[in-house]
């Protein structure tokens, strides 16, 4: 972990960050889940740390963290949301960069199941943790989604910004191999409310994450 430097936009901000993608259990042995490793996430935790901020991580990623970020481990999105709603309130700052998976299993067996000719299973839809949170927003907090698309980034991106009231969705194409989720480098767009669409360039999520902190930087002075 490096040193924080001495110039601290964030000093005295409570910084809430989710990452990873969440699992939803079928059985004790079984779960659904999507391709999202959290290194994203935990880049942003680290950055935001750097620049001075008090920073919950709530993740369903197994990679570390420094021992000055606090870590909140969790499975599931019921679980993520849980803890995000619970500190929301008191943040000032909330970035969803988890993967929450939009459905949960209907029901989870406490028992592994046992395999049949054919099996269907029915999904419940899950809460939009960043949409209830936009929607709770008080005016001095600032919230900032994702969005990972394979086509229409631009129309997809713009509609998730508007519906969830983020101040900032950072957009993805996933559709290509050298980016986005489980790999090391990303380029993404900017939408705000408060300017053009703005590409950064592919690069290290460790440099995106820096991108995304010091545009919250600038938004909230
Ligand atoms: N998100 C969330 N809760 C959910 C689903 C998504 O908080 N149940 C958040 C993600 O963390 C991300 C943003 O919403 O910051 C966009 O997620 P994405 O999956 O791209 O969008 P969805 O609204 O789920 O729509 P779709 O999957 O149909 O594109
Ligand atoms: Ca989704």
């Amino acid at each position: 972990m490096r040193d924080r430097a001495r110039y601290l936009p964030l000093k005295n901000k409570s910084v809430l960050i989710t990452a990873g993608g969440t699992k939803e259990r079928i059985d004790p042995v079984r779960y659904i889940s999507n391709d999202s490793s959290g290194k994203m996430g935990h880049a942003l935790a680290e950055a935001a740390y750097l620049n001075g901020a008090d920073v919950t991580l709530v993740t369903s990623s197994s990679l570390p963290v420094s021992s000055n970020i606090k870590r909140i481990s969790v499975e599931s999105a019921a679980e993520m949301y849980e803890s995000v709603s619970s500190r929301f309130d008191s943040s000032d700052i909330l970035i969803m960069a988890a993967a929450v998976s939009d459905y949960s299993p209907e029901t989870t067996s406490t028992k592994k199941m046992k395999k049949q000719d054919e099996m269907t299973l029915t999904f419940k839809k899950n809460k939009d943790i960043l949409k209830e949170m936009g929607h709770r927003k008080k005016t001095n907090q600032c919230i900032v989604g994702f969005a990972a698309e394979t086509d229409n980034i631009n129309e997809y991106a713009k509609k998730k910004l508007i519906e969830k009231k983020a101040d900032l969705i950072v957009a993805n194409d996933i559709g290509k191999d050298d980016r986005g989720f489980n790999v090391d480098k990303n380029e993404v767009t900017f939408f705000s409310t408060q300017s053009e669409p703005q590409i950064i360039p592919l690069k290290e999520k460790i440099e995106i994450a820096k991108d995304v902190i010091d545009w919250i930087i600038k938004f909230i002075n």
